[in-house]
């Protein structure tokens, strides 16, 4: 990268914006939130290129564009840049009977969700924290109850967790990834999730933080139809997936 009038006054708080020219600094230095990503081709992803469910996107993406969340949250309504509206509608128009949520934290997106889904459908959500240790928590025992949130406190990067959980992960219509993004949990839960044999349903996957430059070459790896949504959803990169078929990884 190309080092031209580094600002020595710059606020030291995010030094790789130092890095670019002088007329970007601007943009780059006072959003909000800014992470080190990285541009990538996309016609040289065969699996982005075989993607065709348009239809399906175009409804997700007006439905999201129609719908307000009635959840408290800073994030939760905006859209684009956050994808909770995004969620809520593929929830709607998917209609899963059985999601599961990896990474509760304080249950936005579970309670989403349970919220979106129609009646008689379940969500089980994975943390290693409980949600009730996080203060600002959107689930309690009631909400649970009446959206059928049920949480593990189980890590699914643990071989025999995830083997005990097998039945439910075959049984799942939708699967969520928001986990730590530790540039080891989502490897290896992609990865075994890869190595399971599902029946073939519609099935979605939908995975968080795709352009973080961690997750980049993990996304690249995903060999199943899929569609970088980030400008309808979060600003760090949402991944979907048609994982109808199961899972296919680059090996
Ligand atoms: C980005 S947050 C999830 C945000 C959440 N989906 C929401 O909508 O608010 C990531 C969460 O992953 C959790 N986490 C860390 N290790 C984990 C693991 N092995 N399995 C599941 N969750 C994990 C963290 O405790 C944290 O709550």
């Amino acid at each position: 990268m190309e080092i031209f009038n580094v600002d020595p006054t710059a606020p030291k708080k995010n030094p790789q914006w130092y890095a670019y020219p002088e007329a970007q600094k601007d943009f780059i230095r006072h959003p909000r939130h800014a992470i080190e990503s990285a541009i990538v081709s996309v016609d040289d992803d065969i699996a982005a290129q075989e993607f065709d469910d348009y239809a399906f996107v175009a409804s997700l993406i007006f439905e999201a564009s129609r719908l307000r969340i009635d959840i408290p949250g800073r994030f939760v309504n905006a859209f684009p840049g956050d994808h909770y509206r995004l969620l809520a509608a593929l929830i709607k128009l998917a209609q899963p009977q059985l999601m599961i949520d990896i990474g509760t934290f304080t249950g936005l997106s579970a309670r989403v969700m349970g919220q979106y889904s129609h009646k008689g459908s379940s969500v089980v959500t994975f943390d290693v924290t409980p949600y009730d240790e996080f203060p600002d928590s959107v689930l309690y025992p009631g909400v649970c109850k009446d959206f059928d949130i049920e949480q593990k406190i189980e890590d699914l990067s643990d071989p025999v967790v995830f083997s005990n959980n097998l039945d439910l992960i075959k049984s799942a219509d939708f699967i969520m990834c928001d986990g730590p993004k530790d540039n080891r949990f989502e490897p290896i839960f992609l990865r075994q999730l890869s190595q399971v044999s599902m029946p073939c349903k519609r099935r979605w996957l939908l995975l968080d933080d795709i352009r973080f430059m961690d997750m980049i070459g993990l996304w690249r790896a995903i060999q199943s139809p899929k569609i970088d949504l980030t400008s309808f959803g979060h600003f760090s990169g949402t991944g979907l997936v048609d994982i109808s078929k199961g899972l296919i990884l680059k090996a």
